[in-house]
């Protein structure tokens, strides 16, 4: 379907979290306790907040991970229909506990985030041969880390043995990152995972293009590296550019890149232009950092639209 503009069919495997968020003044130091401004149960998990991302954006998107038999478990689940993601393939799982994540939130919108895997740590790669169809109906499978790296690698698998754009956001950057997991049509990781999985601090254009380049040597055909208010550093068989962020006033920054690789996934495969779709998931993320939380932080496509075709 590439090139046409029709309802792209977007799988996410990953994960499934509700999100604990902790306003306060100032991160605590060690061994110090601080007073909370608030507290927020807020549903998130990175591969539920690019479904999520992906659904507004236009796309048909199905879910594929795992929640627990808890009372977080059907929340999650409701809440990522009610944003029109189709949740056919999360699977409940039996005395377990939902993904969790503890998210302390700064008064300039930084986090600091602890993940709690539960559930999704159940996700097996057998899970992921049992959904081999909804897979390679796809045009795009979204991958991320927060689910077992066998089961991320099998569903790479699955994916490119028919075909299916692989984009994988690989976050959070585990040790020893098996190299296969790079060979991918896209990466996109932020700053720091780059650094992580290079060895390159990227702050510089020189830097970025380093650490750019070298991730598509290691196998990825396209890299996109979030910078955040500096934009997105795209590389690929034609160089390394920079596609500039639109700017925003931040509130809360948890899923920026959510949002980002939700959106871009969508209009990628409808356009097969990733320089304008890196433009597009920018602008995404832009509207996603103006909002407080994840799943609720993300735009809608005429949103979307309207930021990014207000700078063209
Ligand atoms: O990318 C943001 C997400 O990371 C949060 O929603 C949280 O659940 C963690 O997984």
């Amino acid at each position: 379907m590439q090139g046409s503009s029709r309802q792209p069919k977007i799988a996410v495997a990953g994960s499934i979290n509700m999100d604990l968020v902790l306003r306060c003044s100032q991160f605590p130091k060690p061994g110090t306790t601080i007073v909370a401004q608030s507290y927020d149960e807020i549903s998130g998990g990175k591969g539920a907040n690019q479904a999520v991302s992906a659904a507004k954006a236009g796309a048909q998107v199905s879910m594929l991970g795992r929640v627990g038999d808890d009372a977080f478990g059907g929340r999650l689940a409701g809440g990522l229909n009610k944003h029109g993601v189709d949740c056919s393939h999360v699977l409940a799982t039996p005395n377990c506990e939902s993904g969790l994540a503890m998210i302390m939130l700064d008064p300039t919108g930084q986090n600091s985030i602890i993940f709690v895997e539960g559930a999704n740590g159940q996700f097996t790669p057998e899970d992921a041969g049992q959904m081999r169809d909804v897979i390679q109906s796809s045009d795009a499978v979204l991958l991320q880390l927060e689910i077992p790296l066998e089961t991320v690698l099998e569903v790479i698998q699955i994916a490119t043995s028919a075909n299916v754009r692989v984009i994988l956001d690989p976050a959070p950057v585990p040790e020893g990152l098996p190299e296969e997991l790079l060979k991918v049509d896209l990466i996109c990781p932020n700053e720091h995972e780059a650094e992580q999985i290079t060895g390159i601090a990227v702050d510089s254009h020189e830097q970025a293009l380093a650490a750019a380049e070298s991730l598509y040597k290691k196998g990825a055909k396209h890299v996109a590296i979030t910078l955040g208010s500096r934009g997105t550093f795209l590389f690929d068989h034609n160089g390394g550019r920079l596609i500039p962020a639109f700017e925003t006033k931040v509130v809360d920054t948890t899923a920026a890149g959510d949002a980002f690789a939700g959106a871009l996934a969508v209009y990628w495969t409808q356009h097969d232009d990733l320089d304008e779709a890196v433009r597009f998931g920018n602008a995404a993320g832009a509207i996603a950092a103006s909002r407080m939380g994840a799943q609720p932080s993300m735009g809608t496509r005429s949103e979307i639209e309207g930021l990014w075709k207000s700078i063209k």
